[in-house]
C-alpha cells in the first residue's frame, strides 16, 4: 500500500457505511485530499501551478473540495466542465483537453470562456470557425505531440495520437493567428504512471525546454505551459513506490527555462488516489478445493482496476482491510470475488485475509482514482456504487 494513503479507521469505516445507507460505498476523505495536494505540490517545479485532472475523479464532491487547494481543472467533456466551474472556479483556470473535440464541445467550452487545446490543424480550424460563428475570442492552447518516454531502460518510448505533430505545427500556429483564438499555452502531457522519480525528473526538465524553444521559433507569449504530471499511484503491492523525498527534493535547475515560463503540472491519481477507500460486505463464503472464496457485494463494475480483466493473474494484489478483523486468525488462499457472473470478477486473487463471515466490511485502501468513472458501471444493470465525501 502506498504509504501516503489514508483510510477511514474501523470505527469511521462502520458509520460512514451507516451514513451511505449501503454498500459498495466510495468513501472520499477531505483531509487526505488536502494531503495529497500538499505532497504533490511539494513535489513539482516551486514555481508551478497545479491543475487537478477530473478524470482521476469527478465527484463533484471531490472536484468541490478541491477546488480551493489547487490552481485550475483538467476537464475531458460538457460534464466534466460543468463541474469544474460549479466551483466557482474562473472559467480561466479550466483548460479542456482531448485529442478529438467535436464542434458543439469546443463551441461550448469557448462559450464559457475555457481554454480547448488544439490537437491539430483540422482542429484548429474547426475551433476557429466556432470562435467566429459565436462573435467570442477564444484561448488556444497547443498541444504538442511526443511519445510518451520509456520505463525501463530497455524499453522504447511509447508513441500516441495526442497532441500536434512538429510538422503540423507552423500551420496550427497560422491558422490560429487569423482566427479570434489567442495562443495562450502550450501542453507538453507526457504520460501516466511513472515510478521511476529520474524519469519524471528528466521528463518535466525535457519537455519545459522543448516549450521554451517553441515558444521562442513562433515568438509566442503564454499565459502557461503545461507540463504534465506523470506521478504513479500505488494502487498494488508490485505497482512502484513513489520516492516524494527525490522528487521533492529535486534540484529543478539547471533549466533556465524553469523560472522563465509561467508552469502548471496537471495530477490526476496522485491526488484523488491516496484519499479514497471502497468498502464492501462479505455476502458469502466458500470453500472449493484449495481455495477460500470470499464473494462481497463489489465488482469489477465498481472496481475495474483491481479486476483480473486488466492484467490477468500477474498483477499483484491492491491490499484489503477487514473492518473489525485486525485481531482474528487469517486464512490462506482467500480469492475476493464480486456479485458478477464473470471469472473476470475478482478483487483480490490467493490473497491471507483475517477470518471473515457474511456482513463483514471489507476495505479497499487507495481507491480514488479511476474508480466508478473508468469501470463499466452499466454491465449486468446493477446499482451504481455510492460515493460520499467526509
Ligand atoms: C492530458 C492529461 N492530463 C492529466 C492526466 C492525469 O494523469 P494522472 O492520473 O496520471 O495524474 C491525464 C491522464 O490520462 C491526461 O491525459
Amino acid at each position: 500500500m502506498n504509504d501516503e494513503t489514508t483510510a477511514p479507521t474501523d470505527a469511521e469505516a462502520r458509520l460512514l457505511v451507516h451514513r451511505a445507507g449501503r454498500t459498495p460505498v466510495y468513501a472520499y476523505g477531505r483531509a487526505a485530499l488536502r494531503d495529497a495536494v500538499a505532497r504533490v505540490r511539494a513535489a513539482s517545479p516551486p514555481t508551478a501551478g497545479l491543475y487537478y485532472s477530473l478524470k482521476a475523479n469527478p465527484h463533484p464532491g471531490v472536484v468541490h473540495a478541491l477546488a480551493p487547494l489547487v490552481d485550475g481543472f483538467d476537464v475531458c467533456s460538457l460534464t466534466e466542465m460543468e463541474t469544474a466551474l460549479n466551483t466557482g472556479t474562473p472559467s480561466g483556470r479550466v483548460l479542456f483537453t482531448g485529442p478529438a473535440k467535436s464542434r458543439t464541445e469546443a463551441a461550448a467550452a469557448l462559450a464559457a470562456g475555457v481554454a480547448v487545446t488544439v490537437e491539430s490543424p483540422r482542429q484548429a480550424v474547426l475551433f476557429a470557425g466556432a470562435a467566429r460563428e459565436l462573435g467570442v475570442t477564444g484561448r488556444g492552447v497547443i498541444r504538442l505531440n511526443m511519445p510518451y518516454p520509456a520505463r525501463t531502460p530497455d524499453a522504447e518510448p511509447s508513441p500516441n495520437q495526442f497532441g500536434v505533430a512538429e510538422e503540423d505545427l507552423a500551420e496550427v500556429v497560422d491558422v490560429l493567428r487569423a482566427s479570434p483564438l489567442s495562443i495562450s499555452g502550450l501542453q507538453l502531457f507526457w504520460g501516466s504512471q511513472y515510478g521511476d522519480p529520474e524519469v519524471v525528473l528528466a521528463t518535466r526538465k525535457a519537455v519545459t525546454e522543448r516549450a521554451g524553444a517553441c515558444a521562442e521559433r513562433f515568438g509566442l507569449s503564454l499565459d502557461f505551459v503545461s507540463i504534465g504530471g506523470g506521478i504513479a499511484m500505488q494502487w498494488r503491492d508490485r505497482d512502484p513506490a513513489v520516492d516524494w523525498d527525490r522528487l521533492s527534493g529535486a534540484d529543478t535547475g539547471p533549466s533556465a527555462e524553469i523560472g522563465r515560463l509561467p508552469l502548471v503540472c496537471e495530477y490526476g491519481r496522485s491526488i484523488a488516489g491516496p484519499a479514497g477507500s471502497l468498502l464492501t460486505t462479505v455476502l458469502d463464503t466458500k470453500t472449493v478445493g484449495d481455495r477460500r472464496y470470499v464473494l462481497v457485494d463489489a465488482g469489477m463494475n465498481d472496481i475495474l482496476l483491481a479486476s483480473r480483466l486488466l492484467s490477468g493473474g500477474d498483477r499483484g494484489e491492491f491490499p484489503v482491510r477487514v473492518v473489525g478483523g485486525a485481531d482474528r486468525p487469517t486464512v490462506p488462499h482467500v480469492h475476493v470475488t464480486g456479485p458478477l457472473c464473470s471469472q473476470l470478477d475478482v478483487l483480490a486473487e490467493d490473497i491471507e485475509l483475517p477470518e471473515v463471515e457474511p456482513g463483514d466490511l471489507l476495505l479497499f485502501p487507495g481507491a480514488g482514482a479511476y474508480g466508478p468513472s473508468f469501470s463499466p458501471g452499466g454491465f449486468l444493470s446493477r446499482d451504481k456504487v455510492r460515493e460520499i465525501v467526509f
